[in-house]
């Protein structure tokens, strides 16, 4: 046993391994929302954080310390990168939870990766974690971690949650191997998903597919242990957030990019990971269709869509690239004027600054997922507003829809339906912008990620108060 009384062990660490061109190495920042919204949380404590450093390769594993974090690397080879990475989890996992929006491809091979790779994870885990430590497992790529977990340390407290949707079953259903994951998931003691409707269905999933015992949220297994799964609405770190908009230098940038941007009356504004479940495509068409049908020109209005590589030798997500790159270049073909485009597009990540500053720039802040688990870019784009303007349009398929209500709510499929929404945002009058992102900035406030962290975590305590050390 090892000497961490709270353990995270994710598929990333929070910063990935570069490579610099003079040939020294350096640590960068690791892309999404999983990150995001569990560095806080780390910070916070002193827990060890297991997790892959985004290279293939077995260099450079030994545990180390950044920025005030307890990290210990994770190796996966080039082979396990292709099969558990960008096959199981990212070729299979990603696309069936996320309602099948790209087709799921199943191959028992990269199960078979995916297997070893949780028993890794799982190990590391075992060796880190002092006695009646809690571990917290995180998302899909490690649903097979609470199980082998449990095998290798029953004094453990553990937890598992998942950050993105948990399908329908007559999706999960499709999955070969729907039982070795459900029976993954229940090693662990709380089982966490965004909604309420992910974890009803995870336990009814439980009754049909495995036949144990379940009532309300709590699922009986025959040695006598519970299992609990409950949904924690995941969030940002809101008074950060809100503290950077504020500062001089972000002010400073934000007016810099709309002049650069040539002072339009109406800035709309998209930020994505490049994925096929964001709908980027999609708004991208009706933004353009406003413009072409003459509802506002290009000395009106732009639309800012800046799209994080993400996953680049996934075919699915080379396809979607060429697709936007090709969507963009056209509309801008047939709509822009000189120094005038009517989309102006970045393929690239930037820093939380540049981030915050956009966000002070938009009026209208574009999001529109075909299911998303949460999305916090959207919350960000709240937390930031704290003049309390700017418009926000969500699709009704995110997470962050639940509790954001007062966002004009769209279907992203619904092409038109998204033309209205976003010439309402781009007319609306300041009180009704003032009245509805008022109530969206009490909600992101009171409920920030250190709410949802310290509620998972209070629930998972309170789970086999027989075992587990007191956080
Ligand atoms: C989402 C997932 C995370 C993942 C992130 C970035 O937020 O929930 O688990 O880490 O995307 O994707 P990547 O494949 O680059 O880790």
């Amino acid at each position: 046993t090892g000497t961490a009384d709270l353990v995270i062990v994710a598929n990333r660490l929070p910063v990935d391994r570069t490579t610099n061109p003079d040939g020294s190495r350096g640590w960068r920042r690791s892309p999404g929302g999983l990150v995001s919204a569990l560095e806080p949380v780390m910070r916070a404590g002193d827990g060890a954080w297991i997790g892959w450093p985004g290279v293939a390769g077995h260099d450079d594993l030994e545990p180390f310390v950044e920025d005030g974090m307890q990290l210990v690397p994770v190796g996966l080879s080039a082979e396990e990168v292709e099969e558990f990475y960008e096959g199981f989890s990212n070729s299979t996992l990603w696309p069936l939870y996320h309602d099948v929006v790209a087709k799921p491809e199943f191959h028992r091979e990269w199960f078979d990766s995916y297997v070893k790779v949780n028993e890794r994870f799982a190990a590391a885990a075992a060796e880190v974690a002092s006695e009646n430590a809690t571990v917290w497992v995180q998302d899909y790529q490690l649903q097979l971690v609470p199980r082998m977990l449990r095998d290798l340390r029953p004094d453990l407290r553990i937890g598992f949650y998942l950050h993105i949707p948990f399908p329908p079953s007559e999706l999960f259903q499709q999955l070969p191997w729907r039982r070795q994951v459900l029976e993954g998931l229940l090693g662990a003691d709380l089982v966490g998903f965004q909604l309420p409707a992910a974890a009803q269905n995870f336990i009814r999933l439980v009754r049909q597919r495995v036949g144990h015992k379940t009532h309300r949220d709590t699922v009986y297994l025959p040695d006598g242990r519970t299992v609990k799964a409950a949904a924690f609405p995941i969030s940002i770190d809101t008074a950060g957030f809100e503290e950077l908009a504020r500062s001089e230098s972000v002010e400073r940038r934000a007016r810099a990019i709309r002049e650069a941007l040539g002072n339009p009356a109406k800035i709309f504004l998209g930020i994505d990971r490049l994925d096929y479940t964001k709908g980027i495509y999609a708004r991208l068409r009706a933004f353009s269709e406003l413009i072409a049908d003459g509802h506002f020109g290009v000395e009106d209005a732009v639309f800012v869509q800046v799209a994080t590589p993400s996953r680049e030798r996934v075919e699915q997500y080379r396809i979607l690239r060429d697709e936007i790159d090709r969507l963009v270049g056209r509309i801008n073909g047939d709509l822009g004027r000189i120094g005038r485009p009517a989309i102006s597009y970045l393929h690239s990540s930037y820093p939380r600054e540049e981030m915050a500053a956009l966000y002070r720039a938009a009026d209208v802040m574009v999001v529109t997922p075909y299911r998303d688990g949460m999305n916090l870019v959207a919350k960000e784009y709240v937390a930031c507003r704290f003049d309390n303007d700017g418009a926000l349009v969500l699709s009704e398929f995110a997470g962050a829809a639940e509790e954001l209500r007062q966002a004009w709510l769209v279907n992203p499929y619904d092409i038109n339906g998204m033309k209205q929404a976003l010439l309402a945002a781009y007319e609306a009058d300041p009180k009704d912008l003032n009245r509805r992102m008022k109530a969206m900035r009490r909600t992101v406030r009171e409920k920030d990620v250190a709410f949802w962290a310290d509620h998972f975590l209070e629930e998972l305590s309170a789970t086999r108060p027989e075992h587990g050390k007191p956080l």
